[in-house]
């Protein structure tokens, strides 16, 4: 293809990939697969490689982020972003009303919207490609934060219609409540500290100076705000959310005009449930005077503006008793303690249990038997003990203790300098099998299907199983003669079990429940490693060559590994057919092991997925960005700005013709 040709089919490939991003992200009703949004997406890239000057900011290959930065630049605001008054029940919200009816000597019209509980931030775009993104900060300056944003995928890089000039809009990055919970369960599994709710977590994502992070952490953002609208000709409100939509904007879709103070109650009461049906965190109303004109008479303080105002939802905390605390004993042999709550109704759900994660947790809280507490959810989702109503508590009622023994084997319980948990260190124990093979069953794990809860607790109880391997040696009889089991659904589990041994290598990692090894670790290591197999032989300082793995991972895999039990199980899961490799170039040799390559600009010999599977094939490893980790960046015709970096970071770069030499030498060797 000539670079002409080349030109037009990028701009195509960056238009169709946006209009699917926006059906995806925005809409949640995507028209192809993902294999299909893959190739598309591939076939934008390697042109792009090939004519490295046709890559441009708003091409969706630039979303994975860039080069990390030392510090965030400062963007002084042109128009302050304000924060706004809050209101807490519908006197208040009346009396803001009757300001505003009192200051425009009229009766007024007023948009309400659902407040996100994110974290606000300004967008520009010039000529209506996207060109910087900040945080509020104090208001007047903030913080640039322009590479983070374009790894949010619900935001367009480019507007789907023309915006001649600059255009400032504004709104909320924000975390589903799904996301929070995976990123808090997956920092858990790593032994990370977790994030208090879906505001902090956004918070945190976006202030990263890695970008490579934040596209990791699955950002959305919706706007509500396009400064200078008047000058645009539009006169309310309303209608700016209909632009901000129509070019393709994410707006939140609740808005609802009022025309008076009953139909913003109405609005209000009827989202004071609904609201947590909703995939993301809602804490408000914000209502705001519709008429743009009007809101310019109106005004602002330093602080907020006088046309609007933020109802805020009581927060969602509510007094229960503790029955009882409850211990039950994880796949790694932790003990948690659990509060049985007096059933209460939080967030839209009946809650009756919340983690108090460990022994120093409950400390710190001092949470008792027989107490009063106030619980909450975490991000509307994980529910939790907020403090102990003191006052209430019954004299002389016990500090509670950690059990000096398993609630499940009786054998006696440690707690390990360093760990927050007590642990069960008795590898048979039946509470460890069990979570060991709902873990192993699970979706991120071998993905059997039919093989619930229930199942493997009568299979550990009977004795069918004392560990993983026992499963693929299940027999249809076996199996048919436990409770609810036919000879049908006996069937269909022996299919899933045979179907289940030829999953991809990281979920059979992940499947393992290695300490700190959660899917996207398993993810690195299977890409890294290729087979079990050779991450068993892997050494500590091999795996700690992988960007996005730390000391604690590493020595945690290598100890797995080196386990004579462990090893046992595989060698019996390898013999009963499960497979352990990663679907990958065949490697030639190994003479490569270790070494990191990225490319850069255009080859002349072979294509870049040629030149990455002969490195792949020679036991060498390819990433896309440089880092202080890469051995060699390979310098082509053109090349971008990762040749840039590599000479910032004093990383080696070869020419092409070296890199041939290099693959001769390697052949030969
Ligand atoms: S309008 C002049 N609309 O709430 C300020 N803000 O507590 C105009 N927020 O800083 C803000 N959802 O970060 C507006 N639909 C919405 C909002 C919203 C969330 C945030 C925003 C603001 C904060 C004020």
């Amino acid at each position: 293809m000539d670079k002409a040709a080349a030109a037009r089919r990028i701009e195509e490939l960056k238009r169709e990939i946006a209009r699917h991003d926006y059906l995806y992200y925005v809409l949640d009703s995507p028209e192809i697969s993902d294999e299909e949004y893959d190739a598309l997406m591939r076939e934008l890239r390697a042109l792009e490689e090939a004519y490295p000057d046709l890559r441009t900011p708003d091409s969706p290959t630039q979303r994975v982020g860039g080069m990390p930065v030392d510090e965030f630049e400062h963007v002084v605001h042109e128009v302050p972003m304000l924060s706004l008054d809050n209101v807490f029940d519908l006197g208040e919200l009346k009396s803001f009303c009757d300001r505003v009816s009192r200051a425009l000597k009229e009766e007024v019209s007023y948009t309400a919207e659902l407040k996100i509980d994110g974290v606000a931030v300004s967008l520009i775009y010039e000529d209506g490609v996207f060109v910087r993104g900040s945080t509020r900060g104090d208001g007047r300056v903030g913080e640039d934060v322009t590479a983070n944003l374009r790894t949010v995928k619900s935001m367009p890089l480019r507007l789907m219609k023309p915006v001649s000039g600059r255009l400032e809009v504004r709104g909320e990055v924000y975390m589903q409540k799904k996301d929070f919970a995976e990123l808090n369960a997956q920092r858990e599994e790593e032994g990370e500290p977790l994030f208090a709710n879906p505001r902090n977590a956004a918070a945190g994502s976006l202030r990263q100076l890695d970008p490579s992070i934040t596209a990791k952490r699955h950002l959305r953002v919706f706007v509500y705000q396009a400064v200078n609208a008047v000058q645009r000709g539009l006169k309310s409100q309303y209608e700016v959310l209909q632009w901000l939509k129509g070019l393709g904007l994410p707006t939140q879709g609740t808005e609802r005009l009022c025309d008076s103070f009953d139909e913003l109650t109405k609005y209000i009461d009827e989202w004071r449930e609904k609201r947590f049906a909703l995939p993301y965190v809602t804490d408000g109303v914000v209502v705001k005077v519709d008429d743009l004109a009007k809101q310019e008479i109106l005004g602002t303080t330093a602080k907020a503006p006088r046309w609007a105002v933020a109802f805020k939802y009581p927060a969602e905390e509510k007094r229960t008793r503790v029955k009882d605390i409850e211990i039950s004993v994880g796949r790694t042999g932790a003990l948690t303690p659990v509060a049985i709550l007096e059933p209460v109704r939080l967030s839209g759900t009946i809650v009756q249990r919340a983690s108090l994660h460990n022994e120093d947790e409950i400390r710190r809280k001092d949470v008792r038997v027989g107490d009063y507490v106030w619980v909450r959810k975490a991000g509307e989702i994980i529910p939790e003990v907020v403090r102990v109503d003191k006052e209430a508590r019954r004299e002389g009622s016990p500090p509670f203790e950690m059990p000096k023994e398993c609630p499940a084997c009786g054998s006696s319980v440690v707690r390990l300098p360093g760990e927050a948990a007590h642990r069960c260190l008795n590898r048979s124990c039946p509470a460890q099998i069990k979570e060991g093979l709902k873990h192993f069953a699970s979706r991120s794990g071998m993905d059997i299907q039919g093989l619930g809860e229930k199942l493997i607790d009568q299979l550990v109880e009977k004795g069918f199983i004392r560990d993983i391997a026992d499963l693929y040696t299940l027999s249809e009889e076996e199996l048919a003669s436990l409770e609810r089991m036919g000879k049908k659904s006996a069937q269909n589990l022996i299919r899933a079990l045979e179907a289940s041994k030829n999953r991809p290598l990281a979920n059979l990692i992940y499947a393992l429940g290695i300490r700190y090894v959660g899917s996207r670790v398993a993810e690195l290591l299977a890409e890294n490693f290729g087979s079990l197999e050779r991450l068993m032989e892997a050494t500590e300082e091999e795996i700690l060559q992988i960007e996005g793995i730390g000391p604690r991972i590493a020595s945690s895999v290598v100890s797995f590994f080196r386990d004579e039990a462990n090893r046992r199980t595989i060698e019996r899961l390898i013999a009963l057919g499960v497979k352990t490799r990663l679907e990958r170039p065949a490697l030639e040799k190994d003479v490569w092991r270790g070494l990191r390559f990225v490319f850069t600009g255009e080859l002349e010999r072979a294509t870049r997925l040629e030149a990455e599977n002969i490195v792949k094939s020679l036991g060498g490893q390819v990433s896309s960005d440089v880092s202080r980790k890469t051995s060699y960046v390979v310098v082509g015709k053109n090349p971008g700005s990762k040749l840039e970096r590599a000479v910032n970071l004093g990383v080696k770069t070869i020419d092409e013709d070296s890199f041939w030499r290099m693959v001769e030498e390697a052949k030969e060797g």
